[in-house]
């Protein structure tokens, strides 16, 4: 079977198979590039700035100057942090609106989006931008679909989505600027109107909303799977949530991939590469290295109890160009998933826990099952 064919049926057990075939630290992948297998020199990759260019890979050309960067993942972070009441005061009613079995991941993208629509767009916002980022969130633009005929119909979604929010940017450069409202003000802050057009604030704004919405939506639907696949039982869950939280993305990582296009010729595990060539570190690999995990292929929440058995950990990226987000990002998964199963039990049909590829690692559909449990659970389970 070719890697295309491996890669596409299941792409976490291809370069697992890629890894175990290879001797060397950093192997070539079949599709171009280099993955650094070796975690100690993984790592190095990461951290050192010797493996990067200026810029952060994750935001490109769209916005190129590091400081200006930094300060936009700051300011949406704090965006974020400022909003979580309001997100965690959403939750209740957006998990009382599921129906007995929903379809996940979708059901989840949903409910993140439910509570974070106001942070992203604030409710006064005029025109039609709020309606169009509710369809992009539903409707594939927010996280990436599988059919081509859903790609096409986002891309249409998100073509308008743009222009009304370029509209709206336009409108409120020309008003006073007060505090940040909502992550279009986050964006404007950082974007003076002399560097940046109304059209490219969109495009930032967008990037921003799917780099928070597409994470966090898989990483709660692959916590939701994981831990109900691991506990059958309609009882509550024997774990703190944290420890459900952090294992999920221990045992299925987002990211499938961490890229660095060399800067210049350096050497890197007794290979030299030349300047422009992408190394890559597969944070999946990292996290089921038995050298640094014990079982690494068994989903063990109870593993983060203690502080001794932890290897190389990196769902969020390592050094300078780590994720802005990580600790609220945590935040909002366990406050959903602590709102999940408040006064309920969790099952899931249909539970495969094979990756399909999407920008990262995404479950495979799965109905998530809710019974509401009576008398209520005691309230130990956040951790
Ligand atoms: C579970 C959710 C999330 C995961 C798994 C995740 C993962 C990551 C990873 C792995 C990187 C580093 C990419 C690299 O090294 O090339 C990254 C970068 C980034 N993330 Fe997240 N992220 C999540 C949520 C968020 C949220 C909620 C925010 C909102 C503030 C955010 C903002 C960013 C920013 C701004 C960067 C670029 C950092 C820079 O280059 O300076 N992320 N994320």
């Amino acid at each position: 079977m070719g890697y295309r064919t491996r890669l596409r049926r299941d792409p976490l057990a291809c370069i697992e198979e890629l890894s175990r075939d290879s001797t060397a630290e950093v192997m070539r992948l079949p599709w171009g590039g280099w993955c650094v297998r070796d975690s100690g020199l993984a790592q190095t990759l990461l951290r050192d700035p010797e493996y990067h260019t200026g810029g952060s890979v994750f935001f490109g050309e769209l916005l190129p100057a590091r400081g200006a960067q930094v300060e936009l993942g700051r300011a949406v972070r704090g965006l974020l942090r400022a909003g979580l009441p309001r997100y965690r005061a959403a939750l209740p009613e957006a998990v009382a609106t599921l129906p007995p079995g929903s379809r996940w991941p979708d059901a989840g993208t949903r409910l993140v989006y439910r509570c974070l629509a106001d942070v992203l767009l604030h409710p006064g916002t005029p025109g039609g931008s709020r309606e169009l980022m509710r369809q992009a969130a539903h409707g594939g633009v927010a996280v990436r679909p599988p059919h081509v005929w859903q790609r096409a119909r986002a891309e249409l979604v998100r073509a308008r989505l743009v222009t009304a929010v370029a509209e709206e940017a336009h409108r409120r450069r020309r008003q006073t600027a007060g505090e940040p409202r909502d992550m279009l003000d986050a964006v404007l802050a950082v974007c003076p109107e002399a560097e940046m057009s109304d059209r490219k604030v969109a495009d930032l704004h967008l990037m921003m909303f799917r780099a928070i919405m597409a994470p966090v939506s898989a990483a709660l639907a692959w916590a939701v799977l994981l831990a109900c696949l691991h506990h059958t039982r309609p009882a509550p869950w024997p774990w703190p949530i944290d420890h459900v939280v952090r294992e999920a993305l221990r045992h299925r990582p987002v990211p499938w991939m961490l890229g660095r296009t060399l800067p210049r010729a350096v050497e890197l595990g007794g290979t030299v590469f030349p300047p422009g060539e992408l190394l890559s570190v597969c944070p999946y690999l990292l996290h089921h290295d038995e050298r640094h995990w014990d079982s690494p292929d068994t989903f063990r929440p109870e593993r983060w109890a203690g502080d001794s058995e932890h290897g190389p950990y990196v769902p969020f990226g390592m050094g300078p160009f780590s994720c802005a987000g990580a600790a609220v990002a945590h935040t909002l998964l366990t406050e959903s998933l602590a709102a999940l199963t408040d006064h309920a039990y969790l099952a899931v049909t249909g539970g495969d826990t094979r990756a399909a590829m999407s920008e990262g690692n995404v479950p495979r559909p799965f109905i998530l099952h809710r019974t509401p449990d009576h008398p209520p659970a005691h309230d130990t389970r956040r951790g």
